[in-house]
């Protein structure tokens, strides 16, 4: 299966907003992946050309930072934190549990583009150890039966919508 069809007009007005404005490059990427998920490679060479920049030097930034991303996610991107205070609490079992149950490894998308598995150096919820996050939302206090059952859910939600 196929990510998202790109609606290509709704990239047009995002770039139009941020037209001319060199500094606004970050908030025009972020806003790009928001709306996609990713930054979809081709558009990097209008972005480049409505801000005046060279696509090198847009790729650069895109590539720099590790929150963008040039190719398509799930729809849940979940994050499990390998962190210090994580790692004590048995985080290692967790990222486990989860590859297990999504058949993925880490930095992997699923075939039906429903779940991303990525790991993190922290997710500032130490206090939640061992914790991960789905989308924005944080899961925390985490055992391998409370994994399941927010996995559950996503699963379940992707068939409320339609999509399965
Ligand atoms: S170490 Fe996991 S949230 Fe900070």
């Amino acid at each position: 299966m196929n990510p998202k069809p790109i609606d290509w007009h709704r990239l047009d007005e995002i770039i139009e907003t941020h037209r001319h404005r060199k500094w606004s490059l970050i908030p025009l990427l972020q806003e790009v992946q928001e709306t996609y998920g990713y930054i979809p490679p081709e558009s990097i060479e209008p972005i480049a050309e409505a801000l005046n920049m060279s696509a090198a030097e847009v790729q650069g930034v895109v590539t720099f930072y590790s929150g963008f991303s040039l190719k398509p996610k799930g729809r849940c991107v979940l994050k499990v934190c390998r962190g210090t205070a994580c790692h004590v609490k048995g985080s290692r079992s967790i990222l486990r549990h989860v590859k297990k149950e999504l058949h993925l490894e880490e930095g992997e998308t699923s075939e039906d583009y429903q779940f991303t598995l990525e790991t993190v150096a922290c997710l500032g919820a130490c206090f939640l150890a061992p914790t991960m996050m789905v989308n924005r939302d944080y899961y925390g206090r985490l055992n391998p039966t409370k994994v399941s059952s927010v996995l559950g859910q996503y699963s379940k939600n992707k068939e409320d919508d339609g999509s399965a």
